[in-house]
């Protein structure tokens, strides 16, 4: 027989006044959010205090009990500061383990904190404020890491790089314009986060158990002491309502997704034979066999907890699809998955930001790469067009043919000589070379936007005035 299958001989203290035997073992194991939800113990411990204080002064409490209530809960947030939050199964959650303790601390009065208040409304303002907290911590990550973003994009504005499509080469383009595009991505990502904190603005506390409450309460006042911008209309909808929670899945795996793809690129760049970036010894490790490896763990690690990141975000999907109002107990495990992606996007964050900080770009390799490539083949299309009034369509196949030719003699684009050149058509003359280059290809990209230096300077000047840095 195992210990599981012993059932509590005492009921519950909470709610024994209705159950003739307590909990088995299993069901108060199943029970139990406290090993996670204690995470809460802050709001949990916040939100207490602003409830009692609002029942004192609708005259619901007496004073007398609200200040022991409040000096008490101070006391237990002291305990909890100072040796975590106790794990007793029995007492199931961070609402149920903080109230015990109360009473062990302040006797009698404990029991009126409770008073038109459920933990559904409670949990609902607890988790809603903790999420509220997650937006505004990832939000400033998130700027700390388009500081470094515009910081290495304004010294390498001109540093000329392949730019790909299909990750061919296709035009020369900047390295600061190619980490310029992540900057817009996480500008992106704040926006959605700002979005998901004012979206989250309704207090969910005093809804009560579902249909609100008889007691003559100011949810006015809790709300604004809890700093939302006004109460939830509906109560039904607000202890059953986990959309703040899925809105910062949401933000945070279309984040991951973008850090993913930047980790990717690192991990490409950092292989040899591309040889485009050196990352930071601090943030790579070696081959315990392999003498000369050194891995990009750290982006692939941020490659690999983007999935994990999305999983939370599928996780709390699955659990809300099809739950009819209000609040149903599989709404338990909605906080697993948001304190685990959050966890891994604050550190894979803080990994990236340390990445783009201290990698070393090799500007040769991403030069010659680019003069490598054709990557101008383009322009000389360009060219055509403008100079010898030739329809596009027909300009491309004519350098298509110079492409072969230049590939055939293992030459770059500009160094084939005039004559051969006017050997595929007779329109090209000596002014072609302009535009050849990587250097003028990328210069003449000056349209808003584009890759050209000023264009890029420009966009770093808007951004460093947006991340107030001037
Ligand atoms: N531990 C619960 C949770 O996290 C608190 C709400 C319990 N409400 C209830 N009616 N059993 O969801």
């Amino acid at each position: 027989m195992s210990e599981r299958e012993d059932s509590n001989s005492e009921s519950n203290a909470m709610w024994g006044g209705r159950f003739a035997e307590g909990p088995s073992a299993i069901m108060r194991e199943i029970n139990a959010s406290i090993p996670f939800d204690k995470a809460l113990w802050h709001q949990d411990i916040r939100a207490s205090k602003a409830h009692v204080a609002m029942l004192a002064a609708q005259g619901i409490v007496t004073q007398a009990d609200a200040d022991a209530i409040s000096a008490g809960l101070d006391q237990v947030a002291g305990e909890y500061e100072a040796n975590g939050v106790p794990e007793n199964w029995d007492l199931e959650d961070i609402h149920m383990t903080t109230e015990s303790r109360l009473a062990e601390l302040i006797g009698a009065p404990a029991g009126r904190l409770h008073t038109a208040r459920s933990r559904n409304d409670q949990v609902a303002t607890d988790f809603k404020l903790w999420v509220r907290e997650a937006c505004v911590a990832v939000d400033a990550a998130l700027g700390a890491l388009q500081v470094v973003l515009v910081t290495r994009a304004q010294e390498h504005a001109a540093s000329i790089m392949p730019g790909f499509t299909h990750l061919q080469t296709a035009q020369p383009v900047t390295l600061g314009h190619h980490l310029m595009a992540y900057y817009e991505m996480i500008g992106r990502d704040r926006s959605r986060f700002v979005d998901a904190h004012r979206r989250a603005s309704q207090c969910p506390l005093g809804s009560a158990a579902l249909a609100g409450t008889g007691f003559a309460i100011d949810r006015d006042v809790t709300a604004k002491a809890l700093g939302f911008a006004m109460p939830t209309r509906n109560s039904l909808d607000a202890v059953s309502d986990r959309d703040f929670a899925l809105d910062y899945l949401m933000a945070a795996t279309q984040c991951a997704l973008h850090l993913s793809r930047l980790a990717e690129e690192l991990i490409i760049w950092a292989s040899q034979p591309f040889g485009f970036v050196v990352l930071p010894d601090s943030l790579s490790t070696g081959s315990s066999i392999m003498p000369q490896k050194k891995n990009p763990d750290a982006a692939e690690l941020v490659r690999g907890h983007s999935g994990r990141i999305a999983g939370c975000l599928t996780s709390l999907m699955m659990t809300m699809k099809g739950l009819p109002l209000a609040y149903s107990k599989d709404m338990q495990d909605d906080k697993p998955p948001v304190f685990e992606a959050a966890s891994l996007l604050t550190l894979s964050l803080a990994a990236m930001t340390g990445m783009i900080d201290g990698a070393t770009f090799q500007t040769e390799r991403m030069r010659n790469a680019a003069e490598l490539g054709f990557a101008t083949a383009t322009d000389l299309a360009d060219w055509l067009v403008r100079q010898a009034d030739i329809p596009f369509r027909e300009a491309h196949h004519i350098t298509g043919a110079a492409v072969k030719l230049a590939e055939s003699r293992g030459l770059a684009l500009d160094a084939l000589p005039l004559a051969d050149l006017q050997v595929i058509d007779a329109r090209i003359d000596q002014r072609v070379f302009a535009v050849l280059s990587v250097d003028a290809s990328v210069a003449s990209r000056a349209s808003y936007g584009g890759t050209a230096p000023e264009q890029v300077m420009a966009r770093i000047a808007e951004a460093r005035r947006d991340l107030g840095l001037e």
